[in-house]
């Protein structure tokens, strides 16, 4: 498979992940939460199939299109690691969606960022709350679901918070 039809296909995969997900939590009250703004793609996808709905973003750097930026009071600035602890904070209440693009090509840095992120993402989210993460994340009280219809094995892991 060509880089281009392996991108494609990565992508189509991160599309139907986050439409799955948007029906999933139709009744579930909360904010949404979206690890890794890059240029602004999956935010943009969120902000239109789940138009009325709190969506905070967490970023080190931002460099997305202008469009894509959310405002200053949905940005949590720095290493998600720390900033979700404050968020989980400030808002008073757990995320019912977690969205986290953060992992790369790197597995060994991805296991290392998934030991970091486990704890505070646990704890940002709440009961009955789904995370969609590129990189494997286990933890305890999580249930992994099958990937929708479609998507490939392993291409992206989603849990449920089931403590
Ligand atoms: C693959 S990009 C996200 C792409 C995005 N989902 C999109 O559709 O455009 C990953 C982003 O995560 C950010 N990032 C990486 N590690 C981070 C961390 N520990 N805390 C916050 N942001 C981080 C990087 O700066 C980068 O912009």
């Amino acid at each position: 498979m060509s880089r281009l039809d392996s991108f494609i296909r990565r992508m189509k995969a991160q599309r139907a992940c986050l439409d799955w997900a948007a029906q999933a939590i139709a009744d579930l009250p909360g904010p949404v939460f979206e690890l890794g703004l890059g240029n602004g793609r999956t935010y943009d996808h969120l902000r239109e199939i789940l138009p009325g709905r709190d969506i905070y973003v967490f970023e080190q750097v931002i460099k997305a299109h202008p469009n894509c930026i959310p405002p200053d009071d949905r940005l949590f600035l720095g290493d998600a690691v720390e900033q979700l602890p404050i968020a989980r904070d400030r808002l008073g209440e757990g995320a019912a969606l977690v969205h986290t693009d953060l992992g790369t090509g790197d597995d060994a840095a991805n296991r290392r960022l998934a030991a970091r992120l486990a704890a505070p993402l646990a704890g940002a989210l709440r009961p009955g709350g789904i995370v969609l993460a590129n990189i494997e994340i286990p933890v305890d009280r999580w249930t992994r679901l099958p990937e929708p219809e479609g998507v490939q094995k392993d291409r992206y892991f989603i849990y449920r918070d089931d403590g």
